[in-house]
């Protein structure tokens, strides 16, 4: 398999920060499920379709920009949670907009429900789909919808 080839059969799965600590982490908004849990879903639903999955997390905005440029030649679509990063992040929503890749950003909870300053994306009009509020199950679903679009 070449470098196309595998990128072309690569999703990027991208955590930002204190996602890190989901399990933990405000169990009555993101439930009990860990990172590793939505590691393997996604690797799950993503190998049902033919896909593998890069999975990264980071607390570091410059370290997500790094991984979303590196996706031009390794992924052939994106799944972001950004966290916090979501409602304070020109950089990420640059990059995203500069890769031209397909992209889904996703959200355990449903940050429409929640504090105002979570109701404002920086991504939103960047990428194609946006998921919230499904729990750990919005993984999932991206990659359905990802694997889907790659397809057609
Ligand atoms: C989150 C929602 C964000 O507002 C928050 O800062 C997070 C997680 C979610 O998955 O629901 O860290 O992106």
């Amino acid at each position: 398999m070449n470098d196309e080839t595998a990128a072309a059969g690569n999703i990027l799965v991208l955590n930002g920060p204190n996602l890190n600590l989901l399990g933990t982490r405000e169990p009555a908004v993101y439930g009990s499920s860990t990172l590793e849990d939505v590691q393997e879903l996604a690797a799950a639903a993503a190998r049902s379709f033919g896909f593998s999955v890069e999975f990264l997390q980071s607390n570091h905005e410059g370290v997500l920009v790094d991984a979303l440029h590196a996706a031009r030649t390794t992924a052939a679509g994106i799944v972001i949670n950004a966290g916090a990063y979501t409602h304070t992040s020109v950089a990420i929503r640059d990059a995203l907009a500069g890769i031209s890749l397909p992209a889904v950003e996703v959200h355990i909870s449903n940050v429409h429900k929640r504090e105002e300053f979570r109701h404002f994306s920086y991504l939103s009009a960047v990428v194609d789909v946006v998921i919230a509020g499904a729990g750990i199950h919005g993984y999932e679903l991206a990659i359905n919808y990802l694997a889907s679009a790659l397809r057609h």
